[in-house]
């Protein structure tokens, strides 16, 4: 068996909330290559959207092993100390505990992790992507999940054998804060019940998808979790990260980029508390546009059945994504003469940052009834 991992997390960023430095990333590549020399794992990969670190991890430990995961936990904890020496922002800002048991999940950083029998006759080769996300939350990835294992207006390959059995998609009610509340729907005829969750992109988020034809076979993986919230206190939602495996029983990437035409409306942006459109961006790209765009990086990759990956495909770096980035922009633009009322920004239980919260419970108690 072999596990992609994918960990991310913002530990600190240049004159904001803009992107890693370059010693913060040469420390995580260092901790990643010594893992590999040790023969923890068998390949990794690191990459930066806007502010997070992504550690792409290769290895034969399985999903949520604790090797790994205090692996990535040391590793972005160098990171962060070592934005904390470079006085840069938000030090170790995603690191929301002294040390996880063995499992990074609702610490902080995002996890997906699909874990796959490289010798499945199924599966020849293992093409996948990693999508990362910034200024956003995990609901980001709902509505294109949905629309290319739903709709053949996305993916016309839903209809050839292998795929039209349809998909069962594992959601998550991120609100629910004593354990992991999960629903399990099947497509297609569910497809419509599936929307219906999904309508609530800050509360139901898709973490999971599995083949029908083939249910052993884990197609994605999210790093949908529920909300954080530590010693009483709502710390947000994480800036997410999705493993797909693509080709043969699975879409193609050119179907599974597809919706990410639309660039929707998102949760996200300055602050975590705004309506802003998504925009496809190269790996690598600081957060640098106005009022914190949320931005979304896909890379292609190969993996052998040894665990050795191929050189990533940077693949919204092709120039055809730039009148997608061009019409977010303008839907950017559109919503930002919003202003701060209505649709432009989160209902008041979603704004990711308290102090919202706290500066309305202040007007509260000034209000009084009329004589
Ligand atoms: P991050 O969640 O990426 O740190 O961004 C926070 C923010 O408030 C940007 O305006
Ligand atoms: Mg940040
Ligand atoms: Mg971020």
């Amino acid at each position: 068996m072999l596990t992609i991992s994918a960990i991310k997390a913002d530990v600190g960023s240049i004159g904001g909330h803009t992107r890693p430095s370059e010693a913060m990333l040469q420390s995580a590549r260092d901790h990643l290559q010594k893992a590999l020399e040790s023969g923890l794992l068998t390949d990794y990969d690191v990459t930066f959207t806007g502010d997070d670190i992504c550690l792409l991890m290769i290895h034969r430990q399985g999903s949520g092993a604790a090797a790994i995961h205090n692996l990535a936990w040391d590793t972005l904890k160098a990171a962060a100390d070592i934005a904390k020496a470079q006085g840069l922002y938000g030090a170790g800002q995603d690191l929301l505990k002294d040390a996880p048991s063995g499992n990074v999940r609702g610490a902080g950083p995002g996890a997906a992790e699909i874990t796959f029998d490289e010798t499945a006759a199924e599966r020849p080769a293992e093409p996948f992507m990693i999508f990362t996300a910034d200024k956003c939350g995990p609901g980001a990835f709902n509505f294109p999940l949905w629309a290319v294992f739903t709709s053949p207006l996305y993916c016309a390959g839903l209809m050839m054998p292998k795929m039209r059995p349809g998909f069962t998609f594992t959601v998550i009610d991120m609100e629910y804060p004593h354990g992991d509340r999960i629903i399990r729907l099947n497509t297609p005829e569910e497809h419509l019940d599936l929307a219906l969750l999904l309508r609530d992109e800050n509360r139901f988020g898709i973490q999971a998808i599995h083949a029908r034809k083939y249910p052993h076979q884990q197609v994605v993986s999210v790093s949908t979790d529920r909300l954080h919230t530590i010693a009483g206190e709502y710390k947000g939602k994480d800036d997410p990260v999705m493993i797909i495996r693509t080709q043969g029983i699975f879409p193609a990437p050119e179907e599974v980029v597809m919706p990410w035409v639309n660039v929707p409306y998102v949760a996200g942006d300055a602050r975590g508390s705004h309506t802003m459109p998504i925009m496809p961006v190269p790996i690598n790209t600081p957060v640098t546009g106005p009022y914190a765009q949320p931005i979304v990086a896909a890379a292609a990759y190969s993996v052998n059945k040894e665990g050795k990956l191929s050189e990533r495909v940077d693949v919204f770096a092709n120039p055809v994504w730039d009148l997608a980035r061009q019409k977010a922009q303008q839907k950017a633009e559109w919503m930002r003469q919003q202003g701060f009322f209505g649709a432009a920004m989160l209902p008041m239980q979603e704004l990711e940052y308290s102090a919202f919260r706290n500066a309305l419970e202040a007007l509260e108690a000034r209000f009084s009834l009329r004589e």
